[in-house]
């Protein structure tokens, strides 16, 4: 009898959307690997913010060395109105930091079918990906804030940019740029402003790029990349990006892909010592949240994302090719897409489809 590899996952659904996307990319990753030679055993584990309210804490206080046992992670989102912001935010930061996550890596792809904002654009233009820095630079997290609520106060964020966290970064830019059809890598800077972090940016680059003399380099100030990407997405392919840069860009590049709905994301280890987060680019939207419409095809193609990261490139093809066959049939979409279905229509054809 063939042995069946398994892969131990630790799922975070979280708070709001993120418990109704996340079973739609569980039922999706069981399907896909039902009789075959790999299986997958998931794990919930009840943290965030709703945990939050009862212990004071985002999770169990062993919660970084349970995760550290897991294969990878999977999560929804974590966020609630009646929670601090920064309070739920800081646990996927200190995730990503914790398990050297980083690489954050966010493919923005217009999918066939689908209808971008941008007038006239179809699925060949808009196919790009973002390596975003996720361990340092503006999200480092150093800072304070002293005198609260006194006419004085001061609050201080400060960047950390290191050669180790710049040089590879942009090693795995342009690894991935290699590999991609255009070659090319789009470095989003702003060293006319930033003339201290961004202009060591600039000059790492410098000497990165000369080991890849395969990939077209350009380097972009990123208020004009985000311009570009509106009006010229077809000249865009691999953007290696800071965490900020990284974020506010990923939003723009999942918005004219169609919906925010729609954008998956993988927090990538790629040494392996720890386990790397795969979750939908989108947050708890308490706007639509227990309402059964969110999209679940974000959450969906991160499952997919985890797959492949685990070494089953196939089983992604198949997710990713089940998610496209249902989009451009056309008939069964998330109010965010403009049609009247809800999580668990699109969900199940999804499942169905693979
Ligand atoms: P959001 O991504 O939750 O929502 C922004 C807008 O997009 C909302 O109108 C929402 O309804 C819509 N949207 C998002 N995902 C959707 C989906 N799958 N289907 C249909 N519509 C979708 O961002 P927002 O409103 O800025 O943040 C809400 C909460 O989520 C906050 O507490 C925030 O801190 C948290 N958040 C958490 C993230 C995470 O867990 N990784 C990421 C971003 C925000
Ligand atoms: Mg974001």
């Amino acid at each position: 009898m063939a042995i069946r590899q398994t892969h131990t996952i630790g799922v975070i659904a979280g708070d709001g959307i993120g418990r109704e996307v996340i079973p739609a990319g569980v039922a999706a990753i069981e399907k896909a690997t039902r009789g075959g030679a790999v299986s997958v055993s998931f794990t919930e584990l009840p943290w965030g913010c709703e945990y939050y309210l009862q212990h004071q804490r985002m999770m169990d206080e062993d919660g970084f060395d349970r995760l550290s046992t897991f294969d990878a992670i999977y999560l929804g989102a974590l966020g609630a109105p009646a929670v601090s912001d920064g309070v739920s935010a800081g646990l996927i930061l200190a995730i990503r930091q914790r398990f050297d996550q980083y690489v954050n890596l966010r493919p923005m792809r217009l999918l066939p079918g689908l209808s971008s904002p941008l007038a006239n654009r179809g699925p060949g233009d808009i196919d790009m990906v973002c390596v975003r820095e996720n361990s340092e630079g503006e999200y480092s997290g150093a800072g304070g804030r002293i005198h609260r609520g006194t006419p004085h106060e001061v609050a201080q964020q400060t960047a950390v940019f290191t050669r180790h966290g710049i040089e590879r970064i942009l090693r795995y830019g342009f690894e991935l740029a290699a590999k991609r059809p255009r070659t090319t890598l789009a470095s989003a800077t702003k060293s006319n402003a930033l003339t201290h972090s961004m202009v060591m940016w600039d000059d790492i680059a410098e000497l990165v790029r000369k080991d890849y003399p395969g990939v077209e380099y350009r380097k972009y100030h990123v208020d004009a990349l985000a311009a570009r990407m509106v009006t010229h997405p077809q000249t865009l392919d691999v953007i290696v990006a800071s965490n900020l840069f990284g974020d506010i860009l990923t939003d723009i590049g999942s918005a004219i892909s169609g919906s925010l709905g729609i954008a998956p994301g993988a927090n990538i280890n790629p040494g392996r010592q720890y386990p790397s987060m795969f979750e939908p680019i989108h947050g708890s939207a308490p706007d639509i949240a227990g309402r059964g419409i969110a999209n679940p095809i974000g959450a969906i193609w991160a499952g997919a994302l985890m797959l492949d990261h685990l070494g089953h490139r196939e089983l992604h093809d198949r997710v990713v090719g089940a998610i496209e066959r249902v989009v451009s049939g056309g008939e069964i979409r998330t109010p965010d897409l403009g049609g009247t279905a809800t999580t668990k229509q699109l969900a199940d054809a999804i499942v169905n489809e693979i």
